[in-house]
Protein backbone atom coordinates (compact mmCIF):
# COMPACT_ATOMS: atom_id res chain seq x y z
CA UNK A 1 0.00 0.00 0.00
CA UNK A 2 1.72 3.70 -1.04
CA UNK A 3 0.14 6.94 0.52
CA UNK A 4 0.75 8.33 -3.05
CA UNK A 5 -2.93 10.29 -4.16
CA UNK A 6 -5.32 8.34 -6.23
CA UNK A 7 -5.92 9.64 -10.24
CA UNK A 8 -8.25 8.37 -12.27
CA UNK A 9 -6.67 7.31 -15.72
CA UNK A 10 -8.04 5.98 -18.87
CA UNK A 11 -7.52 1.59 -18.45
CA UNK A 12 -4.54 0.34 -20.16
CA UNK A 13 -3.66 -3.23 -21.05
CA UNK A 14 -1.00 -3.39 -18.13
CA UNK A 15 -3.61 -2.76 -15.88
CA UNK A 16 -5.57 -5.93 -16.17
CA UNK A 17 -3.35 -8.14 -14.17
CA UNK A 18 -4.02 -6.00 -11.14
CA UNK A 19 -7.40 -5.29 -11.97
CA UNK A 20 -8.66 -9.09 -12.43
CA UNK A 21 -6.51 -9.89 -8.56
CA UNK A 22 -9.29 -6.82 -7.30
CA UNK A 23 -12.36 -8.94 -9.27
CA UNK A 24 -12.56 -11.88 -8.35
CA UNK A 25 -12.01 -10.95 -4.52
CA UNK A 26 -14.55 -7.80 -4.76
CA UNK A 27 -17.33 -9.81 -6.22
CA UNK A 28 -19.02 -13.07 -6.00
CA UNK A 29 -19.77 -13.66 -9.44
CA UNK A 30 -16.75 -12.36 -10.97
CA UNK A 31 -16.23 -11.80 -14.44
CA UNK A 32 -13.14 -13.51 -16.62
CA UNK A 33 -10.27 -12.04 -17.93
CA UNK A 34 -11.81 -12.90 -21.49
CA UNK A 35 -14.88 -10.78 -21.24
CA UNK A 36 -12.46 -7.72 -20.24
CA UNK A 37 -10.36 -8.57 -22.79
CA UNK A 38 -13.35 -9.03 -25.03
CA UNK A 39 -15.19 -5.85 -23.79
CA UNK A 40 -12.22 -3.56 -24.33
CA UNK A 41 -12.43 -3.64 -28.39
CA UNK A 42 -15.69 -2.51 -28.03
CA UNK A 43 -15.96 1.55 -29.13
CA UNK A 44 -18.85 2.36 -26.66
CA UNK A 45 -17.39 0.51 -23.55
CA UNK A 46 -15.37 2.64 -21.33
CA UNK A 47 -12.98 1.43 -18.59
CA UNK A 48 -10.93 4.11 -16.07
CA UNK A 49 -8.57 2.82 -13.29
CA UNK A 50 -7.83 4.48 -9.87
CA UNK A 51 -4.22 4.41 -8.99
CA UNK A 52 -2.20 5.40 -6.36
CA UNK A 53 1.30 5.29 -8.24
CA UNK A 54 1.42 2.28 -10.07
CA UNK A 55 -0.87 0.66 -7.66
CA UNK A 56 -4.60 -0.25 -8.66
CA UNK A 57 -7.05 0.50 -6.43
CA UNK A 58 -10.15 0.59 -8.44
CA UNK A 59 -11.95 0.52 -11.67
CA UNK A 60 -14.81 1.31 -13.52
CA UNK A 61 -16.74 0.44 -16.08
CA UNK A 62 -19.25 1.60 -18.52
CA UNK A 63 -20.70 2.42 -21.91
CA UNK A 64 -22.72 4.88 -23.24
CA UNK A 65 -25.09 4.76 -26.45
CA UNK A 66 -25.89 8.70 -27.51
CA UNK A 67 -27.04 10.26 -24.50
CA UNK A 68 -27.42 7.24 -22.63
CA UNK A 69 -24.93 5.73 -20.04
CA UNK A 70 -24.65 2.12 -18.42
CA UNK A 71 -22.70 1.87 -15.38
CA UNK A 72 -21.96 -1.99 -15.73
CA UNK A 73 -18.95 -2.13 -13.11
CA UNK A 74 -17.41 -0.25 -10.17
CA UNK A 75 -14.78 -1.55 -7.98
CA UNK A 76 -12.44 -1.10 -5.29
CA UNK A 77 -9.91 -3.03 -4.11
CA UNK A 78 -11.15 -4.71 -1.00
CA UNK A 79 -8.80 -3.53 2.00
CA UNK A 80 -8.98 0.01 0.59
CA UNK A 81 -12.83 0.07 0.52
CA UNK A 82 -14.79 2.90 2.52
CA UNK A 83 -11.39 5.31 1.63
CA UNK A 84 -13.57 7.25 -1.31
CA UNK A 85 -12.10 5.33 -4.01
CA UNK A 86 -15.89 4.48 -5.22
CA UNK A 87 -16.97 8.35 -4.51
CA UNK A 88 -13.40 9.04 -6.86
CA UNK A 89 -15.03 6.82 -9.58
CA UNK A 90 -18.43 8.06 -8.99
CA UNK A 91 -17.42 11.56 -9.51
CA UNK A 92 -15.11 11.10 -12.47
CA UNK A 93 -18.12 8.95 -14.40
CA UNK A 94 -20.66 12.16 -14.00
CA UNK A 95 -17.59 14.47 -15.19
CA UNK A 96 -17.28 12.58 -18.15
CA UNK A 97 -20.78 12.46 -18.27
CA UNK A 98 -21.26 16.05 -18.56
CA UNK A 99 -18.61 16.46 -21.11
CA UNK A 100 -20.66 13.88 -23.48
CA UNK A 101 -24.22 15.36 -22.97
CA UNK A 102 -25.50 11.81 -21.09
CA UNK A 103 -28.55 12.51 -19.97
CA UNK A 104 -29.89 9.58 -18.32
CA UNK A 105 -27.32 6.68 -16.59
CA UNK A 106 -28.68 3.45 -15.73
CA UNK A 107 -27.25 0.73 -13.55
CA UNK A 108 -28.20 -3.01 -12.25
CA UNK A 109 -27.18 -3.77 -8.97
CA UNK A 110 -27.53 -6.59 -6.36
CA UNK A 111 -31.07 -6.36 -4.24
CA UNK A 112 -28.67 -6.75 -1.12
CA UNK A 113 -25.77 -5.24 -2.10
CA UNK A 114 -25.95 -2.37 0.54
CA UNK A 115 -22.19 -0.40 -0.25
CA UNK A 116 -23.13 -0.05 -3.74
CA UNK A 117 -26.87 0.78 -3.44
CA UNK A 118 -25.81 3.78 -0.49
CA UNK A 119 -23.08 4.75 -2.99
CA UNK A 120 -26.06 5.16 -5.83
CA UNK A 121 -28.59 6.41 -3.27
CA UNK A 122 -25.78 9.18 -2.41
CA UNK A 123 -25.37 10.06 -6.22
CA UNK A 124 -29.04 10.35 -6.09
CA UNK A 125 -30.05 6.88 -8.48
CA UNK A 126 -33.41 5.92 -7.73
CA UNK A 127 -34.80 2.29 -8.05
CA UNK A 128 -37.10 2.24 -10.89
CA UNK A 129 -37.20 -1.18 -11.62
CA UNK A 130 -36.44 -4.57 -11.06
CA UNK A 131 -35.20 -7.69 -12.55
CA UNK A 132 -36.55 -10.90 -10.97
CA UNK A 133 -33.61 -13.49 -10.15
CA UNK A 134 -32.13 -12.11 -12.56
CA UNK A 135 -28.38 -13.07 -11.24
CA UNK A 136 -27.35 -16.80 -12.01
CA UNK A 137 -25.29 -17.71 -9.25
CA UNK A 138 -27.60 -16.82 -6.61
CA UNK A 139 -31.15 -16.50 -8.32
CA UNK A 140 -30.51 -12.53 -6.64
CA UNK A 141 -33.27 -10.03 -7.86
CA UNK A 142 -31.20 -6.88 -9.73
CA UNK A 143 -32.44 -3.44 -9.02
CA UNK A 144 -32.65 -1.34 -12.00
CA UNK A 145 -31.27 2.14 -10.74
CA UNK A 146 -31.53 5.28 -12.90
CA UNK A 147 -30.80 9.01 -12.71
CA UNK A 148 -31.59 11.74 -15.12
CA UNK A 149 -29.08 14.50 -15.17
CA UNK A 150 -29.62 17.70 -15.67
CA UNK A 151 -28.07 18.49 -18.53
C1 LIG B 1 -19.42 -0.39 -3.94
C2 LIG B 1 -17.97 0.01 -3.78
C3 LIG B 1 -17.37 0.25 -5.20
C4 LIG B 1 -17.88 1.31 -2.98
O1 LIG B 1 -16.54 1.77 -3.04
P1 LIG B 1 -15.82 2.42 -1.75
O2 LIG B 1 -14.51 2.93 -2.22
O3 LIG B 1 -15.79 1.46 -0.64
O4 LIG B 1 -16.82 3.62 -1.44
P2 LIG B 1 -16.52 4.99 -0.69
O5 LIG B 1 -15.49 4.79 0.37
O6 LIG B 1 -16.25 6.06 -1.70
O7 LIG B 1 -17.93 5.25 0.02
C5 LIG B 1 -18.93 6.06 -0.61
C6 LIG B 1 -20.28 5.73 -0.04
O8 LIG B 1 -20.67 4.40 -0.41
C7 LIG B 1 -21.46 3.83 0.64
N1 LIG B 1 -20.74 2.67 1.19
C8 LIG B 1 -19.49 2.27 0.86
N2 LIG B 1 -19.17 1.15 1.53
C9 LIG B 1 -20.24 0.86 2.31
C10 LIG B 1 -20.52 -0.19 3.22
N3 LIG B 1 -19.61 -1.16 3.47
N4 LIG B 1 -21.72 -0.21 3.83
C11 LIG B 1 -22.64 0.74 3.58
N5 LIG B 1 -22.45 1.78 2.72
C12 LIG B 1 -21.25 1.83 2.10
C13 LIG B 1 -21.63 4.92 1.68
O9 LIG B 1 -22.79 5.67 1.32
C14 LIG B 1 -20.37 5.74 1.47
O10 LIG B 1 -20.49 7.05 1.91
P3 LIG B 1 -20.09 7.36 3.46
O11 LIG B 1 -18.76 6.75 3.71
O12 LIG B 1 -20.11 8.87 3.49
O13 LIG B 1 -21.18 6.72 4.27
C15 LIG B 1 -17.15 -1.06 -3.01
O14 LIG B 1 -17.85 -1.41 -1.84
C16 LIG B 1 -16.86 -2.32 -3.80
O15 LIG B 1 -15.88 -2.39 -4.56
N6 LIG B 1 -17.72 -3.36 -3.65
C17 LIG B 1 -17.50 -4.64 -4.32
C18 LIG B 1 -17.81 -4.52 -5.79
C19 LIG B 1 -19.26 -4.13 -6.02
O16 LIG B 1 -20.18 -4.69 -5.42
N7 LIG B 1 -19.49 -3.16 -6.95
C20 LIG B 1 -20.83 -2.66 -7.24
C21 LIG B 1 -21.54 -3.44 -8.25
S1 LIG B 1 -20.73 -3.36 -9.85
Amino acid sequence: MTDEPINIVRFEPDDLDQMMAIEVRAFTAPWSRQSYEDLVTLDSIHIWVAKSGEEVVGYMLYQFWGDELELHVIAAKPERQRSGIGTLLMEHMLTQAGLIGIRRIYLLVRQTNDAALNLYKKYGFKVVGMRHKYYRDNGENALLMCMDRDG
